[in-house]
């Protein structure tokens, strides 16, 4: 157990709720095994309160946040500076204590775009599908053209949202190759092999028996799906990929690299591939219990 002492850095999540976070666990496990002297704290915050909050994180001197539901837009009026891609999604995850004030990061992107190329895969020139319009597929969706995807394909059950993010997407990097569709048109994609992405809430713990899609012909379509959701560990939407040959992956890595992006931020050490690994065998049995 991390002793604190006068010269523990603190660094912690503001959130509300915050009971259920894993975030925590990650920080003071990275901290353990790199031997920084470092404590993470959850920080429930009201409505209301936010400002307040950070201001007072920064004159206590607090080293590093991470910012999670409902102040991932709002903490941006609170910075001193943005990273451009966090500018570009509107979404900040991750703030980073400078000279007068905190500069924001969106390290759920940075962890997602981490976790792809740890395992061999990549954004760049990859037809792209990407289930859902609501927060996390617009950040996802940015990445992908961030990252130079030759076309992305956006299904969402309502498409008015899908449709408000494909022209965000046009305004902000100029090209016409994303597609809007509703879940039951996949059919409409030309024939090939895809990465898919599962940003919706479906096939959470509750739903687990559940995918936004379920239809064969759509599982045929995709070589690689990446599911957002990490607990359960194994969603319906991953047995699906998988019972048609393609390879599936869950959350956790890219909750495990926004975490290690953060921290690198904060500390300024790189995190090894080895305490990578030792942390997802940690989060996995944590998150099987
Ligand atoms: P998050 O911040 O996790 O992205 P969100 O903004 O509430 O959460 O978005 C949830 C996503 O899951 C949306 O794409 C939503 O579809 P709608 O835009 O049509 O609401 C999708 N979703 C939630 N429940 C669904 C369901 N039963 N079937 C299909 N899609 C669903």
């Amino acid at each position: 157990m991390h002793q604190i002492d006068g010269k523990t850095r603190v660094c912690g999540l503001i959130g509300n709720p915050v009971e259920h976070t894993l975030s925590p666990m990650i920080h003071n496990f990275l901290a353990d095994e790199m031997g920084i002297d470092l404590a993470y704290v959850p920080f429930e915050v009201k409505e209301g309160a936010l400002g307040e909050a950070i201001l007072g994180a920064y004159a206590l001197n607090v080293l590093g946040l991470n910012i999670t539901v409902p102040y991932k837009s709002q903490v941006i009026g609170c910075l001193k500076g943005i990273d451009p891609l966090a500018k570009k999604i509107g979404a900040v995850n991750t703030l980073v204590r400078q000279d007068g004030g905190y500069v924001g990061y969106n390290t759920d992107m940075t962890g997602l775009r981490r976790a792809i190329l740890s395992q061999g895969m990549k954004i760049k020139d990859e037809n792209v599908i990407l289930i859902g319009a609501g927060g996390a597929a617009r950040a996802v969706a940015f990445l992908c053209m961030e990252d130079g995807a030759s076309h992305v394909w956006i299904l969402n059950r309502t498409l008015s949202k899908a449709e408000t993010i494909a022209g965000q997407l046009r305004n902000a990097y100029g090209k016409d190759n994303v597609t809007v569709l509703s879940l039951s048109d996949y059919d409409k994609i030309p024939k090939g092999k895809y990465l898919a992405l599962q940003a919706t809430s479906v096939g959470l713990k509750g739903k687990s028996d559940m995918a936004a899609i379920e239809d064969d012909a759509f599982y045929e379509m995709i070589h690689t799906g990446i599911d957002l959701i990490y607990n359960p560990t194994n969603t319906k939407f991953m047995r699906l990929v998988n019972s048609h040959g393609g390879k599936a992956y869950n959350g956790l890595m890219m909750l495990a690299y926004q975490a290690i992006d953060a921290f690198e931020l904060w500390t300024g050490i790189s995190i090894s591939d080895e305490v990578t690994s030792r942390m997802l065998e940690m989060l996995s049995e944590k998150t099987a219990q």
